[in-house]
C-alpha cells in the first residue's frame, strides 16, 4: 500500500547541490513515487534556485513557524516538481535565511553564523508545511544534521499534532563528520525544553548537537552503505558519536545509493564527444583523446589516464594523495583532477601541474560537463577517501568502464570488487591502509596491469560495465524501513 512520505533536506538535484546528498534527494523520491508512494520534498528556496527556470508557483498563504525565543517567523512557499516526475518539491522562501549569495552552508570556507537558525527553521517549517497542505505523512524522512531536528520535534513539540504527531521518522546519515553543533542557546530556538539538553539527548561537549538529537529520537536510522553503518560504530569513523550509534545499532541499517543512469550512461551522455557501449569501446578512445587535448596533455593512446573528480577535502584523502602524487607521476601515466575545496590544495596541486606539465592537469572549480568527460575519457578513476559513506563517482566510473582505484572503506568497499589476478574477476583496484605507500602501490598495480595484462583490463572493463546500482533497488530498501518504522511508531509512545 502506498505511504505518505515527507522528505526534508537541505539540497536536491537539479535545484541546489554541494555533494552527493543532492543526487540522492533528487532521485530517491522519484523512485519511490514510481513504486506508488505519495512523496513530497521540502527544501529552502536558495537564491540560486531560479523560480522562472523551474516554473515554481507561489502557493497562497503564509507558513507560520514558531522559532522559540526568536518568536514567530513567516515564509512563503513555492511549489515545483522533480523533473520527469509528478513529485512536488516545496521551497521555503525566506529572504533572511536563504536569500544570500555564496554557498549553501558557507562562504569562503567559513560556515554561516546563523546555520543553527537556518536549519532549525527548515526542520520546523517542514512540519508546519504539512498543516498548510493538509498532508498527513506516515513517515518523515530526514537527511543529515540539517534536518536531524525533525525526529526530536516529532517526539516533543509535535507529538500531539493532528497532522504529523503520528508520523514515524527515518534519519539517513550521509556524513557523520558534520553534526550541526552550536552553542547551547540554540536550545531556546528549538524550544523543546532544557530537559533534552542532556547526555541522552541533544547535548555533546556542552553544545547543542543536532545530529546527536536525531540519532536518539529517530524511529529508525540508516546510512548509505552497509560498510559505513558498521564503521560509524567505531571511534575511527564515529566522530565522537560512535557510542550513540552503537546504542542504537539494532535500529541502524545500510542502503547503498543508486545511480541515475538517465544522466550517467556512455550510450546516451550528451556531454561526451562520442558514445560507446561495452561491446564497442571505440567511442571511449575518442573521449580519451578529446580529454587529453582539452587538458593540454600529450594525445597518446599508449599511456593510461587517471581521472579524479572530488571535493578537495580531507575526507577524500587528498592529503594522502598530496604526499603520494610526486611518486605516482614518476610512473608513465597521465592524471587529470577536477575539484574545489581547501585552499591549500588549490595551490599545492597547481604547483604539481607546473612541475609535471605533460603528466598532470588540475582544474579547480565545479564543472558537471567536465566531470562527465573525465568519467568517459579516463582509464582509471581514483578515490583514496579517508571515509566514504557511499560515494557516487566510483559507481559512475564502473558504468563508463573507467576502472576505480579506491580505498576499501564504506560504500567504496561495498560497490567495488577487487581485481583477482587469477580468475580475472573484479571491477577495480582496492587498498586498505590510509597512507601514501599503500596508495602508490595500488596505483602502480593498476598501471602495471594496464601495460602488461591487456586481457585482464578488458575483463575488468566488461565486469565493471555490467554492474548496476539502480534507484529502484534502493527504493525497495527504503520501503522496507518505512514499513518497519510505521509499525514501530504505532506501538511506541517514545520514538
Ligand atoms: P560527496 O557528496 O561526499 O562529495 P559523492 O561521491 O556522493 O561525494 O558525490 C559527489 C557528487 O558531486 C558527484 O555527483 C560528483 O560528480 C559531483 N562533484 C564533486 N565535485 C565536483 C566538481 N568539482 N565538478 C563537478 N562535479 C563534482
Ligand atoms: C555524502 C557522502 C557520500 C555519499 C553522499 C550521498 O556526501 O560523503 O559518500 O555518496 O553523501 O549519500
Amino acid at each position: 500500500m502506498g505511504l505518505n512520505i515527507l522528505m526534508a533536506a537541505s539540497e536536491a538535484v537539479p535545484f541546489a547541490k554541494e555533494g552527493g546528498l543532492a543526487d540522492v534527494v533528487g532521485a530517491l523520491p522519484r523512485a519511490l513515487a514510481a513504486r506508488g508512494h505519495d512523496v513530497r520534498v521540502v527544501m529552502p528556496r536558495y537564491l540560486k534556485v531560479d523560480r522562472e527556470r523551474y516554473g515554481l508557483k507561489l502557493l497562497p498563504g503564509v507558513l507560520v513557524v514558531p522559532m522559540g525565543i526568536i518568536g514567530t517567523m513567516y515564509c512563503g512557499v513555492y511549489e515545483g516538481r522533480l523533473p520527469g516526475s509528478g513529485v512536488s518539491v516545496y521551497f521555503l522562501e525566506h529572504e533572511q535565511f536563504y536569500g544570500r549569495g555564496g554557498g549553501l552552508y558557507e562562504v569562503d570556507n567559513v560556515g554561516y553564523l546563523d546555520n543553527d537558525n537556518r536549519f532549525i527553521f527548515l526542520s520546523k517549517a517542514a512540519l508546519e508545511l504539512c498543516k498548510m497542505l493538509d498532508f498527513r505523512p506516515d513517515v518523515v524522512h530526514a537527511h543529515d544534521w540539517h534536518t536531524a531536528a525533525i525526529p526530536v520535534l516529532l517526539n516533543t513539540l509535535y507529538r500531539g499534532d493532528p497532522h504529523v504527531g503520528n508520523a514515524a521518522s527515518l534519519l539517513t546519515i550521509h556524513n557523520m563528520q558534520h553534526q550541526g553543533t552550536f552553542y547551547e542557546g540554540a536550545m531556546e530556538v528549538l524550544g523543546v525544553g532544557w530537559e533534552h539538553f542532556t547526555f541522552l539527548g541533544l547535548e555533546k561537549d556542552n553544545q547543542v548537537n543536532l545530529l546527536k538529537g536525531g540519532l536518539y529520537h529517530a524511529t529508525l536510522i540508516n546510512t548509505v552503505s552497509e560498510g559505513y553503518a558498521r564503521e560509524i560504530q567505531t571511534p575511527e569513523y564515529g566522530w565522537g558519536l560512535e557510542g550513540v550509534v552503537r546504542e542504537r545499532r539494532a535500529d541502524l541499517s545500510g542502503i547503498l545509493n543508486g545511480v541515475d543512469y538517465g544522466e550517467w550512461s556512455p550510450e546516451s551522455d550528451p556531454f561526451i564527444p562520442a558514445s560507446y557501449t561495452s561491446e564497442n569501446l571505440d567511442g571511449k578512445k575518442i573521449c580519451k583523446r578529446e580529454l587529453q587535448q582539452a587538458m593540454g596533455l600529450p594525445e597518446r593512446d599508449d599511456v593510461p589516464l587517471i581521472g579524479m573528480v572530488s571535493r578537495l577535502v580531507k575526507q577524500k584523502g587528498i592529503d594522502v594523495l598530496a604526499e603520494a602524487i610526486p611518486r605516482i607521476l614518476e610512473l608513465d601515466a597521465q592524471f587529470v583532477m577536477l575539484g574545489a575545496g581547501e585552499p591549500w590544495a588549490h595551490f599545492y596541486f597547481g604547483d604539481i601541474q607546473a612541475a609535471f606539465p605533460d603528466r598532470f592537469r588540475c582544474v579547480i572549480g565545479y564543472d558537471n560537463p567536465l566531470a562527465h568527460r573525465i568519467e568517459a575519457g579516463a582509464d582509471f578513476f581514483l578515490m583514496p577517501s579517508a571515509f566514504e559513506p557511499c560515494g557516487l563517482n566510483q559507481m559512475y566510473s564502473l558504468r563508463y568502464g573507467t576502472l576505480p582505484i579506491v580505498r576499501a572503506t564504506g560504500g567504496l568497499d561495498d560497490s567495488v570488487e577487487n581485481f583477482d589476478e587469477r580468475s580475472l574477476s573484479g571491477t577495480g583496484f582496492k587498498f586498505r591502509d590510509l597512507n601514501a605507500g599503500a596508495l602508490f602501490d595500488t596505483v602502480g598495480w593498476a598501471v602495471h596491469t594496464w601495460y602488461h595484462r591487456r586481457d585482464a583490463v578488458e575483463a575488468l572493463i566488461r565486469n565493471a560495465m555490467g554492474r548496476r546500482f539502480t534507484w529502484d533497488e534502493s527504493a525497495r530498501g527504503y520501503e522496507g524501513l518505512y514499513a518497519k518504522a510505521v509499525v514501530r511508531r504505532g506501538r511506541n509512545a517514545g520514538r
